[in-house]
């Protein structure tokens, strides 16, 4: 085992991620218990795993249904282009990582979350729950390979990066099973638009609205966010992070529109984000 595989395990193992300054998300406290697989819940039409940034299972852990999102793997230097030449020299490649690979983004995203709730004794809930991370066992990595999902399959084999990381432990998010898709109405609108909002003013963009990444009221994906602070929201341009920071309500009132849901209130801007709150991946 490399020295990156054996750092990569001992940041699975810590109680808190990710290693850098902003919040913190806490290990999944019956970590150490076994998973029974009972199915895969995002599969494609075609039976295949559709795998965005990973792959979503339904699972039990000690009596409890859980939905458990297992990361794919995922280059940290994705989106050093993004920092600029002088900039990006401050950064290093574990804080992009911590800040863009969508595991360690949503860890972020949930513990900002949990702690602003606290501090505001918010009630109302506009995510479904995240209760923890945790590593996969060896033996929960074959039950995947069963089920033919590949979390490298994002890279060549012979991929520099893959070859020093491959071996690392698998990453998941345990996370509230959200059962069944709501109608949408009215009421669901707004609170899911003022979910959004709470989130923009607690300092995480959600960086990808779209239906998929909700059931009903709740947002069930952050794997794109950015929480303060964060090495790219500080590098963006005045200009760029003007438009950044209405990308959420904008997407949103346009994904309202597309279901024949919504009034739209802000113009359509030319410049459109593909994902990642206009930040250009790095080849
Ligand atoms: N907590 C949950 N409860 C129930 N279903 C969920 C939950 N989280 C995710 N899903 C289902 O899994 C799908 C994929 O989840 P998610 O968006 O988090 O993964 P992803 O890797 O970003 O996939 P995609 O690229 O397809 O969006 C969702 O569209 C939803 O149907
Ligand atoms: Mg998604």
């Amino acid at each position: 085992m490399n020295s990156y595989v054996k750092e990569n395990c001992r940041l699975l193992s810590s109680l808190e991620l990710p290693e850098c300054d902003g919040p913190k998300l806490k290990a999944f406290p019956d970590r150490g218990s076994p998973i029974t697989w009972i199915e895969p819940i995002n599969p494609r039409s075609d039976q295949s795993l559709s795998g965005g940034q990973g792959y979503v299972f339904k699972v039990e852990i000690n009596s409890k249904i859980y939905a458990l999102k297992v990361f794919k793997f995922f280059k940290p230097s994705t989106y050093r282009g993004s920092l600029g030449p002088i900039r990006g020299r401050n950064v290093t490649d574990r804080e992009l990582e911590f800040h863009t690979d969508p595991f360690y983004a949503e860890c972020r995203a949930y513990a900002q979350i949990k702690a602003q709730r606290e501090i505001q004794g918010l009630k109302r809930k506009y995510i479904a729950e995240c209760y923890g991370f945790l590593a996969l066992t060896k033996a929960d990595e074959r039950v995947l390979e069963e089920y033919g999902v590949d979390l490298w399959c994002d890279f060549p084999s012979n991929d520099p990066y893959r070859n020093r990381a491959e071996g690392s432990p698998v990453r998941a998010l345990v996370k509230e099973y959200i059962e069944e898709d709501f109608d949408i109405d009215e009421g669901t609108l707004k609170h899911m638009m003022s979910g959004i909002k709470w989130m923009n003013r607690k300092n995480i963009l959600v960086n990808d609205i779209h239906p998929g990444n909700f059931k009903g009221p709740y947002l069930l994906d952050l794997g794109s966010s950015w929480t303060k602070p964060h090495c790219l929201w500080e590098n963006m341009s005045r200009r760029k992070m003007r438009v950044i920071l209405q990308e959420d309500i904008r997407t949103f009132e346009e994904m309202t529109d597309d279901m024949g849901l919504g009034r739209r209130r802000s113009p359509r801007l030319p410049y459109r984000r593909e994902s990642w709150a206009g930040a250009e991946k790095y080849h």
